[in-house]
């Protein structure tokens, strides 16, 4: 098993290490509508980083932009201190960023081994090496504490949702990801799973991984964030660590993109 616990503390005793991943300025449009202009982001390795915002603030847009679904018009995408040109998924993936899709991520008909291998199976004397996939798939969910999944060869159809997304978030760990993204991880979840899946995405951070979230869910929101970054149409109003935010700010941010009590607390925005 590979374990990435320590990840991240060695980072912090040395000076200031910047940010895993930086968005300068930017921007992207499709057609007439401006959906990101002038985005700067910083995401810490180590925190949860919430990304809260309206219907069509643009929060979607900006993750594919990190994932290497779109291509910004302009701006800089800096990760571990390099601009990188992101031109497919396949480029995200390769430094290690991660998206968890509600839906998308896995498939059902095959099982759970299989989805975390998927495309990347191990192979062994040319044929698959089933039992080693198993064990670390097994290991894997074990070292996050997932322990209602009762056999790694269910097919993924099978699970709930909760444990669905939990599959989804150990195949980023099992891979190494150094940022994993997810875009509105409890929708479709019920209090108990969502409970469940909140304390993975703990778990993750706290095994210095960068974690984005995309959520609506103000209690989700402050169950999980260090930070909240705060869209409105497509202008970036505030990132802030959560202790500088409540709900009623948070929430005066997303809807007017701005917040006098905000303003009053003496913070940049
Ligand atoms: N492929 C596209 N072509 C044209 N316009 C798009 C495209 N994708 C997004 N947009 C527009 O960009 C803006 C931001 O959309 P985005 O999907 O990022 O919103 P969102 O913040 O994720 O909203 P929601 O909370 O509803 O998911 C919207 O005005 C949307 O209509
Ligand atoms: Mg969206």
């Amino acid at each position: 098993m590979r374990r990435s616990d320590d990840a991240g503390t060695e980072e912090d005793a040395m000076t200031e290490p910047g940010p895993l991943l930086r968005l300068e300025k930017i921007d992207k449009n499709f057609g007439p509508v401006h959906a990101l202009t002038n985005v700067d982001l910083d995401v810490p390795a180590g925190q949860v980083t919430v990304l809260a915002g309206d219907n069509g603030a643009g929060k979607s847009v900006l993750i594919k932009c990190i994932a290497g679904i779109h291509r910004p018009d302009a701006g800089r995408i800096i990760w571990e201190g390099r601009p990188v040109d992101l031109r497919s998924p396949r480029d995200a993936a390769a430094l290690g960023i991660e998206t968890v899709y509600q839906d998308l991520a896995l498939c059902d008909n095959l099982d759970i081994v299989q989805n975390m291998f998927l495309g990347r199976e191990r192979v062994r004397h040319g044929i698959l090496d089933e039992e080693q996939m198993e064990i670390a798939a097994r290991d894997t969910l074990r070292s996050l504490a997932v322990t209602t999944v009762q056999s790694v060869r269910q097919p993924v159809a099978s699970l709930s949702g909760g444990q669905r997304q939990s599959v989804a978030i150990a195949k980023s760990v099992l891979w190494n990801s150094k940022l994993v993204i997810m875009d509105e991880p409890t929708a479709a979840l019920g209090v108990a799973q969502t409970e469940v899946v909140l304390e993975l995405i703990r778990r993750l951070a706290d095994r210095g991984l960068a974690v984005i979230v995309i959520s609506h869910n103000m209690n989700d929101v402050f169950r999980v964030a260090d930070r909240i970054a705060v869209l409105t149409l497509g202008r970036m109003v505030a990132v802030r660590p959560v202790a500088e935010l409540d709900r009623k700010i948070v929430v005066e941010l997303m809807t007017s993109g701005r917040s006098d009590r905000l303003a009053e607390a003496g913070g940049r925005s």
